[in-house]
């Protein structure tokens, strides 16, 4: 296995689909926490910030069906199941259902907080449902010994 370690930036993007997909999840973790802190009312509302956000996210969502090729499976740290390429059509709808979310969230954004919300809800829902299939609760890769403490 190669090591995971010191190579970020363009030269990997082609051979490690698992260091990139981990990325872009971590850019929509950063893209949701700035819209959650406004919905959950721990900063102030700005609708600017918010349309950013959500067009973050929306672009990020394009790039993931094919950060999971075949042949990725397994590996590194990763946390995705097996099911996905058992299933990829349904995955695949997962992520268009999170890029229509959050294309309607920003939209919404301009409507103020109270028409942000409910949108903002629904891009949540669709990380959530998506996780709740296709990501597993731990590393499927019992050789990992480097544990890279997620939260
Ligand atoms: C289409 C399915 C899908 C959607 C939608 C999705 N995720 Fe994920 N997410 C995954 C899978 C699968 C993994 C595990 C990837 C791996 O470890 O190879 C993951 C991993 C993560 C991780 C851990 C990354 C790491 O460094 O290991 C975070 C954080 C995350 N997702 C946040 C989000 C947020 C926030 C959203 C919504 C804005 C979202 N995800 C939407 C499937 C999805």
């Amino acid at each position: 296995m190669l090591p995971a370690f010191g190579h970020p930036g363009p030269a990997a993007a082609q051979d490690d689909p698992i260091a990139d997909r981990q990325e872009v999840m971590a850019a929509l973790s950063e893209a949701h926490k700035l819209a959650s802190a406004m919905v959950k009312g721990h900063a102030p509302y700005d609708a600017t910030a918010a349309a950013g956000a959500m067009r973050s996210i929306a672009a990020d969502a394009a790039t993931l069906a094919a950060l999971f090729p075949p042949g990725s499976e397994t590996g590194d740290d990763t946390r995705a199941a097996p099911a996905i390429w058992r299933n990829f059509e349904d995955f695949v709808s997962h992520i268009a259902r999170l890029r229509a979310a959050a294309e309607v969230a920003a939209t919404s954004a301009s409507q103020g907080l109270a028409g942000f919300t409910p949108a903002y809800d629904a891009v949540a829902n669709a990380c959530k449902a998506c996780h709740a299939a296709y990501r597993l609760p731990t590393g499927n890769a019992p050789a990992a010994s480097s544990d890279m403490s997620h939260p």
